[in-house]
């Protein structure tokens, strides 16, 4: 059977048992903050087994894509080595949402197993949690398994969970002796022994586990399933190892040939190690393709933070493996048309992103590259240095050089480590990484303050804030602690720096006196107000607090106008598009996302429309301000199937949801907002630009930010009118003195030049008369970009003029050149009965001069001519000598030229009939032309 007949026979024999064949879930789960990577096929159900969703089917079966490669389920560090884990695999599963339970999960699977799929039955072992009586008792009642082939194991073997937390429940293993002879022992199961291979692991889901650890029953029983699809090829196809199968064996001939080195495969310890390295940094390769391209495909992008930096490090590592076949241009991307090639038709997403798949790849592998090799030999220098001393250790510091010189992950310096025998001192590395992040937020923050900030930490500064600031700007507050930077009140409208909104700044005021905060920092539920005076001698005390409502205002405009930005960016570029990163000041809003191009200016002004419009709709934002009304990750789900919520962020039990327009934006969020769009005023973007690979940065304005910016930009329609204006005056000046010297009319009228200083004018005006109010500031945008295109076009057509005219000048120089030149040759000497002119012929370039020698050739019929120009304080000469004479008479203008310049200290040549020279004695230049006639003499 091949692959994917393996795979539609499971379908089949499930759909036959009343199961919906459902599509996978994407790898990135985008709406479960628990969760890195989908890894798992029961993730998209978690809300079923809570209880807290339904669907429209109580069975469900499908092949999941999963990714293993960190939390609780991490399968990186055995990839490649052995046969049978991946970081990428499919998992087959089926499903009973409170309806069949283990007899029939138990049946159905010993059916497939042996009758459909034909597996020897002595071959196959089962284990069971060790209290599950109920399910060994089935195994043995319900199939004809040896029962002595039935075993009982304890919480690590037998009993799943999902993550830290969240549905699990007993589940019992199906595990398949792989041994030549069949030969293996129930000591050998759960053994590490990988002849005896897990393929399919049956889960009675019935408890949730809660953050504390604590299990709940579930309201209902469910069967969870899951069987290791590549593992199952594999032992269909007869095949020792995974990586045989037609699943890995495409991209393994693919990779072969662009190394040009061979695959072998055996894992018997009878190939070379030399051999056996280039097997295994073939199987990681393989292996690693898989995630970056399902992974990127599903919207993830490699990056520094989170689930991007898992994807930065699979590529890194598969890129330090392509050295190992000696493969140093960017190669991971070139598989990709061989992976969508195999699995495109199950998974039609890979094909419909391949292209930005491969970009985004061939992106950071050429960003890696960059530095990979230096890094290797560094890593050799660091490992040869502890072999000369008999160190086993590479130190933390050595380790963050790797990374922070070269981007070597840690992961990818103790796998290297490790393959010399070495260890790597992580603590030490976490150490540095730690002092380096210290050092960038002081630098980030200016001296004086940290974000560091810890309070909570401090038992006397640890009590929980009360924030009244979602309803409130004003209150009494007891302060609870004062230092010489923080005070810290029982209750605050201040909102402590969170979530992207900067904190808010005020005034505290005891009797007559106030102090001025300047800005607040939250460490979890601990509010601290930093502060400019003296306050310790508060403590106690009730006083009054205010927060500088103008600011918080603007700060509020910002951030609703975040939360719009945010969709519109979604809907004009794509769902791909996350937020990666926000910053929501008073004076401008900062918005980081995924996205692998430049965002075009149609598309910014598209967005910006996109979200004015919703500005100018006057949508009422609803935010859960009181906490009672707060809802659990679940609730919100239900009630906002299209919620944002962010990988990274730290949720409580119950979260906060801001809404604006249901069908618009809805996200978690504890910030503070406006309470209708319109009052956000205006929508302008400032910038856009790339803060890293893949990850794009746009920078806007609100409100009063907008007017500023208009200001701004009225300034530099100001200037721009200025030197648009002068540059009028200048062309008109000199039309004018052309006129009036050559009698000339220029092609450009009076008219034409007084429309322009009058437009001028009436732009000046424009801007100055700028009303500035917010219903009106986007006409007024749309206003100042016509007027600048206005002063723009004169400008251009002031300069096109300009080039036209002095063309045309140059033209009547040289009419008028010629002119003189046939004067010259009326006065032509007569040497020996050869014409010769010898004249000083003023010219503004040797170009000039060049095409007076031609005319002049031309003029004199027959005959010698020379002419000496002073430019740039250099003398030029130019000679010409009619054809009859070079025949006949043997004269070169090359030799008279040259013989002509000796006399002013230079030198030249050239061909018979024109040539060129210079010299540096200017005050030589008559003496030069004098003797002119003397030196054709000599020559005849
Ligand atoms: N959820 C179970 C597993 O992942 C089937 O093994």
């Amino acid at each position: 059977m091949t692959s994917t007949e393996i795979r539609q026979s499971f379908f089949d024999f499930f759909a036959k048992h009343q199961h919906a064949i459902v599509p996978s879930a994407p790898v990135i789960p985008g709406d479960d903050p628990t969760l890195l990577f989908t890894n798992a096929g029961m993730n998209q159900f978690k809300d079923v087994f809570l209880g807290t969703g339904r669907r429209p089917y109580h069975r469900a079966a499908d092949t999941q894509k999963c990714i293993r490669v960190s939390g609780k389920h991490n399968d990186l560090e055995e990839v490649g080595r052995d046969t049978y884990h991946h970081t990428f695999f499919e998992m087959l599963g089926n499903w009973s949402f409170g309806d069949y339970y283990k007899r029939e999960a138990i049946a159905w699977a010993w059916d497939l197993l042996t009758k459909v799929w034909g597996l020897p039955k002595e071959r196959l072992w089962a284990t069971v949690y060790k209290d599950d009586e109920e399910a060994e008792t089935l195994w043995k009642e319900v199939t004809d398994i040896d029962p002595s082939h039935v075993l009982r194991f304890g919480e690590k073997d037998n009993f799943w969970e999902m993550g830290e937390t969240g549905p699990c429940g007993p589940c019992s293993e199906i595990h398949i002796d792989r041994t030549p002879n069949g030969t293996a022992t129930a000591s050998m199961v759960n053994a590490g022994v990988p002849e005896l291979m897990e393929i399919w692991n049956l889960v009675f889901i019935q408890y949730n586990r809660d953050a504390a650890g604590v299990l709940h029953p579930l309201p209902a029983k469910h069967v969870d399933t899951g069987m290791g699809f590549e593992r199952i090829c594999a032992v269909l196809q007869g095949k020792g190892s995974n990586y045989d199968t037609d699943v890995f064996m495409p991209i393994i001939r693919a990779t072969s040939e662009l190394s040009r080195k061979p695959y072998d495969g055996r894992m018997d310890g009878s190939i070379s190690a030399e051999q056996a390295e280039v097997d295994v940094a073939m199987r990681v390769i393989a292996d690693h393709l898989r995630t970056l391209t399902f992974a990127i495909a599903d919207g993830a992008v490699p990056s520094n933070e989170g689930r991007g930096y898992v994807l930065r490090r699979i590529l890194r590592r598969a890129a330090r493996f392509g050295r190992t076949l000696g493969l140093r241009e960017p190669f991971i991307h070139r598989l990709v048309p061989t992976l969508t090639a195999t699995m495109g038709g199950v998974f039609p997403e890979i094909v419909q992103k391949e292209t930005h798949v491969e970009r985004v790849i061939h992106g950071e592998e050429e960003s890696f590259n960059a530095t990979l090799d230096r890094g290797l030999e560094v890593f050799e220098q660091i490992s040869g240095r502890l072999r000369a001393t008999g160190g086993l250790r590479i130190s933390g510091e050595d380790a963050f050089r790797l990374y922070d010189t070269f981007g070597f992950p840690i992961d990818l310096t103790s796998l290297m480590a490790l393959e010399r025998g070495l260890t790597v001192d992580e603590e030490g590395f976490k150490e540095s990484l730690e002092r380096q992040k210290e050092r960038s937020r002081d630098a980030h923050k200016g001296a004086g303050t940290s974000l560091a900030v810890k309070f909570a930490a401090d038992p006397a500064r640890s009590a929980e804030t009360r924030f009244l600031g979602y309803t409130s700007l004003e209150a009494e507050a007891r302060v609870m602690s004062a230092d010489d930077a923080f005070v810290l009140l029982d209750q605050t409208p201040f909102y402590g720096e969170s979530g992207g909104q900067v904190g808010d700044s005020g005034v505290l005021e005891f009797g007559g006196t106030s102090v001025r905060i300047v800005e607040t920092q939250k460490d979890g539920k601990v509010f601290g107000h930093r502060y400019e005076g003296v306050a310790k001698d508060l403590i106690g005390k009730t006083v009054r607090v205010r927060v500088d409502a103008e600011r918080r205002a603007a700060i509020e405009r910002n951030h609703s106008a975040t939360h719009l930005v945010h969709e519109a960016l979604r809907r004009v570029l794509g769902e791909h598009l996350h937020q990666q990163g926000s910053l929501v000041a008073e004076s401008h809003l900062r918005f980081d996302f995924n996205h692998f191009e430049r965002v075009s200016p149609e598309d910014l002004r598209t967005i910006e429309e996109m979200v004015n419009d919703k500005i100018g709709q006057g949508i009422p934002v609803h935010t859960l301000n009181d906490p009672s009304e707060w809802l659990t990750i679940e609730e919100a789900k239900r009630r906002w199937p299209n919620v944002k919520m962010f990988f990274g962020e730290k949720y409580g039990e119950r979260v906060r949801v801001v809404e604006i327009d249901p069908t618009y934006s809805v996200e978690l969020c504890g910030g503070t907002h406006v309470v209708n769009t319109r009052a956000i005023g205006h929508f302008r973007f400032r910038s856009e630009g790339s803060v890293a690979s893949g990850i794009r940065r746009i920078d806007a304005v609100t409100g009063d930010g907008a007017v500023a910016l208009l200001r701004l930009r009225d300034q530099e329609l100001s200037q721009r009118i200025e030197a648009t204006a002068e540059a009028v005056d200048g062309l008109s000046g000199m039309l004018r003195e052309v006129e009036s010297v050559s009698g000339v009319t220029s092609p450009i009228g009076s008219r034409d030049l007084q429309g322009m200083i009058d437009r001028l004018e009436q732009v000046r005006r424009a801007i100055q008369a700028g009303t500035r109010s917010a219903e009106l500031l986007g006409e007024q945008f749309a206003n100042h970009a016509t007027l600048a295109a206005d002063v723009e076009a004169i400008m251009l057509r002031v300069t096109d003029v300009r080039k036209q005219f002095e063309k045309f000048l140059e033209k009547r120089r040289l009419q008028e050149a010629s002119g003189s030149v046939g004067d010259l040759v009326a006065r032509a000497a007569d040497v020996n009965g050869v014409r010769v002119v010898a004249a000083e012929f003023p010219s503004a370039s040797i170009d000039e001069l060049k095409s007076a020698g031609d005319t002049l050739r031309t003029k004199i019929g027959s005959g010698v001519g020379v002419l000496a120009a002073v430019i740039d304080d250099k003398v030029q000469l130019v000679c010409v000598v009619t054809d009859d004479l070079i025949t006949g008479k043997g004269l070169k203008a090359g030799v008279i030229v040259a013989a002509a310049a000796k006399l002013v200290g230079g030198g030249g040549g050239g061909r018979p009939h024109l040539a060129t020279a210079g010299g540096k004695d200017v005050a030589k230049v008559t003496e030069a032309i004098a003797k002119i006639p003397d030196i054709v003499r000599s020559l005849l």
